[in-house]
């Protein structure tokens, strides 16, 4: 066995009431790569959070290297070596891929910015990763997420990191870029790093880690080599449920055309042909792509969040005239949105406010505001999706990653919409309650609702959805039922390879 390179031992963790961590201990060795996995709310991200120095613990010890540990800050864990990709990245997009990489080290001490070194270090750290020649003298904004995560990743080389975590670095990319990530992974511990990497995706484990620790309830219950981690296994330890019913089938049968989009040429490119799309009541449609493939923008589009151009939408038959958010809801035009953090949810409010603010009409009799019976629908829908905490009235901010997904897919389903935009409604989602979103999502379906969803989970579309469209750099590549798409042919499809 390698000595450990990072070891914590008895962290406990409490905010307010909620004890997020009860006297968690694992190690890492020097060129292992551990994966973290548990449901949400487990204290996974809090307890990354400790070790890169974000929170404090209340009890506990760290030790990096044989000495003590105990970063007060984000910087000052830098500083020793541990460094933390967040799964929000921390990338400026108008500066160029080497100027990301060096913002925060050693690279512009003196106060002068020595241009040549910087690229040359870019280069040097960008390397390490991968084979692919990046010209890093561009903007940030000019690539891909998954080059972006690249770049912070580097950013984190750069810094001579010796522990690196991921918080759910997979849970936007596409499958290759996944594969590209897990490279970087396998190859950074091959140069003697500890990393420690948060997921909810358990078959991926495999792929590139050597060992696991499951949380539950901020307490570690089961850990080992990775050869002993079937999923089976995993969602067991993570829930004490067994992984029957994963995608749960509710029968639905599609009815008339609920909504039709026209777009007569692709959203940014004017020769790429246009997007023609249309759903039925009763029917679930898939948007397949690698990330940025336009999927998100689409949804945006139709919903009138983003300007439309010269496209048109009708719904029920009636075309849609001032393409604005306000028109979209009122015609009964739900959205879920990829980016919950600034046009989801309201941090600082409470569960029940922001699921019912948009939905109040229900409770309001003779002019009162029942509380009682927005309360106990609100809580209705947290217990269906097993969100933790269940109480409506705890705020946003203080839910975890998944959690707060959890609200806002209840949120659009309290609407009431008829036509529900849901852009990757699964995202960060521990596997028991992804089957309660199908779930849900299935019955909606059999209720004659039109259902749109966009997800980078290729297996998730396949059984969810009834017919898949698939997206490739702004333009609709292909459209068929889903029973004629497999893994292979839509990532065929998503990369232009076929068809
Ligand atoms: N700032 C906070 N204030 C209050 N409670 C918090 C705060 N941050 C986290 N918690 C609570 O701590 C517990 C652990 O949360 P954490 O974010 O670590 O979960 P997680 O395992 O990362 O979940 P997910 O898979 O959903 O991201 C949860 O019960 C959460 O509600
Ligand atoms: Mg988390």
């Amino acid at each position: 066995m390698r000595p450990p390179l990072f070891r914590l031992a008895g962290i406990t963790k409490s905010f307010g009431a909620t004890r997020a961590l009860a006297g968690v201990s694992f190690e890492v060795a020097a060129g292992e790569v551990r994966a973290l996995v548990g449901e949400n709310g487990a204290g996974k991200s809090t307890l990354l959070s400790i070790l890169a120095g974000a929170h404090r613990a209340d009890a506990g010890s760290m030790e990096l290297a044989g000495a003590p540990f105990a970063p007060n800050s984000p910087r000052d864990a830098r500083r020793r070596g541990v460094a933390m990709i967040h799964q929000e990245l921390a990338i400026a997009p108008d500066l160029s891929l080497a100027e990301n990489i060096a913002l925060g080290s050693e690279a512009s001490r003196w106060g002068v910015l020595n241009r040549d070194a910087i690229r040359g270090r870019a280069r040097e750290s960008l390397a390490r990763l991968s084979d692919e020649v990046l010209d890093v003298d561009r903007p940030a904004r000019e690539f891909s997420l998954s080059v972006q995560q690249q770049v912070e990743i580097a950013r984190a080389l750069s810094s001579d990191a010796r522990v690196l975590v991921l918080d759910e670095p997979t849970s936007s990319l596409g499958p290759a870029d996944a594969e590209r990530l897990f490279r970087a992974l396998r190859a950074l511990a091959g140069r003697g790093l500890a990393v420690v990497v948060v997921t909810h995706f358990l078959e991926e484990l495999p792929r590139f880690a050597d060992s696991f620790t499951v949380l539950r309830d901020g307490a570690v219950v089961a850990e080992g080599p990775i050869s002993e981690a079937s999923p089976e296994r995993l969602v067991r330890a993570m829930s004490g449920r067994s992984l029957e019913m994963f995608f749960p089938r509710v029968p639905h049968t599609a009815g008339e055309e609920l909504l039709a989009v026209e777009e007569p040429c692709g959203s940014s490119a004017t020769d790429a042909p246009g997007i023609s799309l249309s759903v039925r009541r009763g029917e679930i449609l898939g948007l397949a792509g690698l990330v940025g493939a336009g999927r998100s923008e689409f949804l945006r589009r139709v919903f009138g969040l983003d300007p439309p151009g010269a496209g048109r939408v009708r719904v029920g038959g009636r075309e849609l005239t001032r393409r604005h958010p306000r028109e979209s809801i009122a015609r009964g035009l739900g959205l879920l949105s990829e980016d919950r953090k600034t046009e989801g949810l309201a941090q600082g409010l409470s569960l029940e406010d922001n699921l019912t603010l948009s939905a109040l009409e229900p409770y309001a009799r003779w002019g009162w505001l029942s509380l009682r019976r927005r309360r106990e629908a609100a809580g209705a829908w947290l217990a269906r999706l097993a969100c933790k905490p269940a109480d409506p009235r705890a705020r946003v901010a203080e839910l975890s990653g998944g959690n707060q997904q959890k609200v806002a897919f209840a949120r659009l389903l309290h609407q009431g919409a008829q036509v529900l935009l849901l852009d990757e409604p699964t995202r960060g989602v521990d596997v028991a309650t992804k089957a309660e979103i199908y779930q849900a999502i299935g019955e909606e379906a059999a209720r004659g609702k039109a259902v749109v969803m966009a997800s980078s989970h290729f297996p998730e579309l396949l059984h969810v959805c009834d017919r898949i469209a698939v997206f490739q750099r702004g333009r609709l590549r292909a459209v068929a039922p889903a029973s004629q798409w497999s893994e292979s042919s839509l990532l065929a499809a998503a990369s232009g390879v076929a068809p």
